[in-house]
């Protein structure tokens, strides 16, 4: 999100679908609670293991201006992404309340809103489609995408995984697939902070008609990080080599390449959370696999609030370097898997735009959106996922040395104990 007003003064002022239901019925009767010695549901009644649910995780962005104040009210309100102290539930709906009509403005000028459900969308059905294909044995799969501040938010995502079959009593089988490939506390550990919470409140103690069995309830798994997958770094690759082409051929070997990515608080890095270096091996992949025949820099774009962040900071990255006289630059979105605010008015608007004053040397590769290398990673990160049989990977077991989350403990403690019903369901 493009915040280059300064929001510490506002903070300072503050302080002061419904998709088919797969052959379930028929067995969801098998199941009772309490009752662990029935057998495990085959879904499609045909021996495979599916139908299985591929939940795409990310942050969202809200499709109309109509949706921002909405968006921006999640967005502050939550404590893992922008930690604003305990006055966090008052100064966070001023904040979103004062952002509001900027925000609208920044996604008027994207064409009214933001396209990453629209991506998100394509990118799961497309993944899936491909799954379907080369994991037969977890077939069908079925696409979802849940997001943690704008529609089809997390809440009505998991209502909607019942609604089609999935636990609820009947079993089921789901991938939580954050579409962050580099794992934060902030971003994926948030996102799987509030799936738990809606899991808790839908099949678990808090929910309205009691708890459902776990057997009855959905097994979940998660696929928490591919920072250095090598077709996510294919496909970076082949639009940064594309766009290079962009360039005179004299010109071109003097090109640097600026790999930015959403900054985070200081507080938050120095917590002790993973995302800077995962960041760093996406970047370190790239250029290896281009030949490390260009100069780069990782970079930091969207700080937000009073805080230090996470620098340098794209914007000023751009303004330094032009001044040394070095006006060539590509920009790589190197921790965004779609188009959105960020890339669209962020990079393209303001960095290029303002920064640059629309120097032609400065250019912004294309996101991955629909690149075919990108969707084939997908598939081949969810199959080889899948064919594991984990439940989550070692590394998210760990939490950050400084964390003191109840979320965070519970969270983690659910998704890692999702592996004894996974085995029990083998
Ligand atoms: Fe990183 Fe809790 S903040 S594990």
């Amino acid at each position: 999100m493009a915040l280059r007003s300064p929001l510490s003064c506002v903070a300072k002022r503050a302080t002061a679908t419904a998709q088919s239901t797969q052959l379930l019925s028929t067995h969801a009767s098998q199941w009772r609670r309490g009752n662990a010695t029935v057998a495990p549901v085959k879904q499609n009644g045909a021996g495979s293991k599916g139908p299985t649910a591929m939940v795409f995780m990310n942050m969202g962005g809200p499709s109309t201006t109509d949706e921002v104040h909405g968006f921006l009210s999640m967005l502050f309100a939550d404590k893992d992404l922008i930690p604003l102290g305990p006055l966090q539930n008052y100064i966070g709906p001023y904040i979103a309340r004062r952002r509001t009509p900027k925000i609208q403005k920044q996604y008027a000028e994207i064409g009214g809103g933001s396209p990453i459900r629209k991506w998100s969308e394509y990118q799961a059905a497309e993944m899936c489609k491909i799954l379907d294909r080369t994991s037969p044995e977890t077939a069908p799969h079925k696409p979802y995408v849940a997001f943690r501040y704008a529609n089809p938010l997390t809440e009505d995502t998991y209502k909607q995984l019942i609604a089609d079959g999935f636990g609820g009593g009947k079993g089921g089988r789901a991938v939580a697939f954050t579409q962050y490939p580099q794992y934060s506390c902030s971003t994926t550990g948030s996102s799987l902070n509030e799936l738990w919470k809606w899991r808790q409140r839908l099949e678990g103690k808090r929910a309205a008609d009691g708890e459902v069995d776990a057997e009855g309830a959905i097994k979940w798994s998660v696929i928490d990080r591919w920072p250095a997958h090598t077709g996510l770094v294919e496909a970076f690759a082949q639009l940064i080599e594309k766009k290079l082409l962009e360039y005179p051929p004299e010109r071109r070997d003097n090109v640097v390449l600026l790999f930015s990515a959403h900054s985070l608080p200081m507080t938050v890095v120095n917590r002790g959370d993973p995302y800077p270096s995962e960041v760093a091996a996406t970047v370190y992949a790239v250029m290896s696999r281009l030949g490390h025949k260009l100069k780069y820099r990782l970079v930091w774009q969207s700080q937000v609030g009073p805080q230090p962040w996470l620098g340098a900071q794209t914007s000023d990255t751009v303004k330094e370097y032009m001044k040394k006289g070095q006006t060539d630059m590509l920009l790589i979105p190197i921790a965004f898997t779609s188009d959105h605010i960020e890339t669209l008015y962020e990079l393209d608007k303001e960095v290029i735009g303002e920064d640059a004053e629309g120097h032609e040397g400065v250019k912004r590769v294309d996101s991955l959106n629909d690149h075919p290398v990108f969707i084939e990673a997908l598939a081949d990160i969810a199959k080889a996922h899948l064919a594991s049989g984990k439940a989550v990977s070692k590394q998210m077991t760990l939490r950050c040395p400084k964390c003191t989350s109840e979320r965070c403990l519970a969270s983690k403690d659910f998704f890692a104990g999702q592996q004894k019903h996974l085995d029990a369901a083998a």
